[in-house]
């Protein structure tokens, strides 16, 4: 009862922000920019697994001419971001309560201009590398979506995790730049927007690393 009752709380919350977040996704295939009301040559930039938000919100504040799609596939989790974005009313930033398995269906072939990952699931205990937002058929999936010049910015406090993923965007064809194994001290701290989960490792006394994996390198 409690549960069901929890679930049409967030329901009517979502729905109160329903500008902020698409239901379906697949609809705007294709056309995302259009869909959130931006010119058609604006820079397409996706989250995957946004959290609560603070990354997304950031970075939209801090880049009005780019349109920034995160998503997240908990709803409960996304509502925090989708609340906080319709409370400041930013015009360039919107949300995706979906899974990244299903990406493909969800945007086209060179439709996007940047991707960000920040501290995914590392999976390591119950080894599953498959999972992991960096495997090389998800690699796979973000090289058809992301244009020929589009990037992929990763971070993570997991040292394994890290290693992994460079080891996969070489498997996967992608060229490696900007890497760091300690980003708080590292020269790209200063533009560096922190994320929750960022915030909570650094604060362990976590190094955290940083590396972005480009496309053009294939050309
Ligand atoms: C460890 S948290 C990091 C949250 C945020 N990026 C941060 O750095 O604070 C990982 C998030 O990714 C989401 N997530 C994991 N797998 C996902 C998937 N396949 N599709 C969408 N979201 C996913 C989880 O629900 C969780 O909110």
């Amino acid at each position: 009862m409690t549960r069901l009752r929890k679930k049409k709380n967030i329901s009517a919350r979502m729905r109160a922000c329903s500008a902020y977040w698409f239901e379906v996704p697949i609809m705007n295939r294709g056309s995302w920019r259009q869909a959130c009301g931006m010119p058609e040559n604006t820079p397409l930039y996706l989250e995957l697994g946004c959290g609560k938000g603070r990354f997304a919100i950031e970075t939209a504040r801090r880049n009005p001419e780019i349109c920034f799609i995160a998503l997240e596939k908990e709803e409960s989790v996304i509502l925090a971001a989708i609340e906080t974005a319709c409370e400041e009313g930013l015009t360039n930033l919107f949300f995706l309560c979906a899974d990244v398995v299903l990406l493909k269906n969800y945007f086209a072939t060179d439709e996007v201009d940047r991707i960000y990952i920040n501290f995914c699931d590392p999976w390591s205990r119950k080894n599953k590398p498959k999972r992991r937002l960096t495997y090389r058929e998800y690699l796979e999936t973000y090289k058809l979506l992301l244009k020929p010049d589009g990037d992929i910015h990763f971070k993570t406090d997991d040292r394994l995790l890290f290693e992994f993923s460079l080891a996969e965007f070489e498997i996967a064809g992608l060229g490696i730049r900007n890497v760091t194994e300690d980003l708080h001290a590292s020269r790209w701290n200063e533009d560096n927007i922190r994320t929750e989960f960022e915030d909570k490792f650094a604060g362990q006394g976590i190094a955290i690393r940083r590396a972005e994996a480009f496309k053009r390198w294939l050309l």
